[in-house]
């Protein structure tokens, strides 16, 4: 208790400490720094929250089951690619802190190596919680005392000394707090078994693990989260893709206008629009960044007409991505061309069959000079 003697203006509410001043002794900082946290938490903007007024139901069930100690202490947001997962965890986090739940946050990504790094995502998150809890903080600092190298161990050790056993640790009478980490993107993590096996780890932890800690994860279904979730009984699961499409079309009409308003669309012109992408906002953020950049009204004429004669994909974002991508085509010189078809046969190279179809019919509209 020594390292506290320094500390001052604690404000602790509901037993979370706000000014996190008893972390700030350069002693228990050094502790901290040992479990080398990756630049991940929501606080560094990869992501923007959801437009005002958007998501208004998802968001309220997850406060609801964020406050709530006797809910099921893990939540999985499943959806399928575009569907608007890490825009909802931002949000979410951003609730969460201000209501003093949020214990940690990790968005992976396949950007950086820090962030797609599966091994880094508990040491992170025990970094952020012990900011926040203080029973946490004096257990957690005494077994990295012990042992300084338990952030690079493996993950179910990670999970076993940097969580399981410092909750364990700390008696009911002394706290009553518990907290959120919220996990966005899993599937974005390189090692796809080891991801596999936080999930089935988390599974087998016992219930005392989950006393202080809820556990909330956003992800795309891909087969091996989605099996292994699957096993997992303590879970509230929610699938984005699944939603009522016109829950989500409400949604995407109000991010249209919003992000339109400017360029003078019609109401009628903006339901087009949503019916076009579906279920999908990364399909309506795309439509947005394409009329957006329309140099004139006679252009956005155009581009808007080009987006709603794209009816025959409706609900396939690699149709839009190719109508994008032929009208760029269309206004380069042949040498340009040919760069050009030569970078995505590249990128058809690698990518699935189905996108390998989708781009091959891309050259159709170009390959008459
Ligand atoms: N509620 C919203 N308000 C405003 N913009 C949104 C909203 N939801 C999604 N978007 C926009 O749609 C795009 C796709 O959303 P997001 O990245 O959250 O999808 P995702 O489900 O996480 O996709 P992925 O599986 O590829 O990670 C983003 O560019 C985001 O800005
Ligand atoms: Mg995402």
């Amino acid at each position: 208790m020594a390292m506290f003697t320094q500390a001052h203006d604690f404000n602790v509410h509901g037993g979370n400490f706000i000014n996190n001043t008893y972390y700030g002794t350069s002693h228990a900082q050094d502790i901290l720094n040992k479990l080398n946290p990756s630049k991940a938490s929501f606080k560094f903007g990869h992501h923007s929250p959801c437009l005002e007024g958007t998501r208004i139901g998802i968001l309220g069930m997850l406060m609801d089951w964020a406050r709530n100690p006797d809910s099921q202490p893990i939540f999985w947001l499943s959806g399928i690619a575009g569907t608007g997962k890490s825009t909802i965890a931002q949000s979410f986090c951003e609730s969460l802190e201000k209501n003093h739940l949020l214990g940690g946050s990790f968005f992976c990504s396949r950007e950086s190596e820090e962030c797609r790094d599966v091994g880094r995502i508990v040491p992170t998150l025990a970094y952020f919680l012990a900011q926040q809890f203080k029973p946490y903080f004096e257990q957690i600092k005494v077994a990295l005392e012990a042992d300084t190298t338990l952030a690079s161990q493996s993950i179910k050790r990670q999970l076993e000394s940097l969580l399981l056993h410092p909750l364990q640790n700390i008696k009911r009478s002394q706290s009553y707090s518990y907290f959120v980490l919220v996990i966005d993107a899993l599937d974005e993590c390189e090692d796809v078994d080891a991801t596999q096996n936080v999930i089935s780890i988390l599974n087998s932890m016992p219930l005392a693990f989950y006393s202080h800690i809820h556990i909330f994860v956003s992800c795309r279904p891909e087969y091996y989260i989605q099996q292994e979730f699957e096993r997992t009984s303590n879970k509230a699961l929610f699938k984005l893709h699944d939603m009522q499409s016109e829950i989500i079309q409400k949604d995407i009409q109000l991010y249209l206008h919003g992000s339109l308003h400017d360029q003078h669309l019609s109401a009628n012109d903006i339901v087009l629009l949503s019916e076009q992408a579906g279920k999908l906002f990364i399909y309506a953020f795309t439509q947005v960044q394409y009329l957006k950049k329309a140099p004139g009204p006679v252009a956005l004429k155009s581009r808007l007409n080009d987006l709603l004669r794209n009816k025959f994909i409706v609900n396939s974002i690699d149709s839009l991505y190719n109508l994008l991508l032929a009208k760029a085509i269309v206004g380069m010189q042949a040498n340009e061309k040919e760069e050009a078809k030569y970078f995505i046969n590249f990128i058809v190279s690698l990518s699935d069959p189905l996108s390998q179809h989708a781009l091959s019919e891309l050259w159709k509209p170009c390959d008459v000079d």
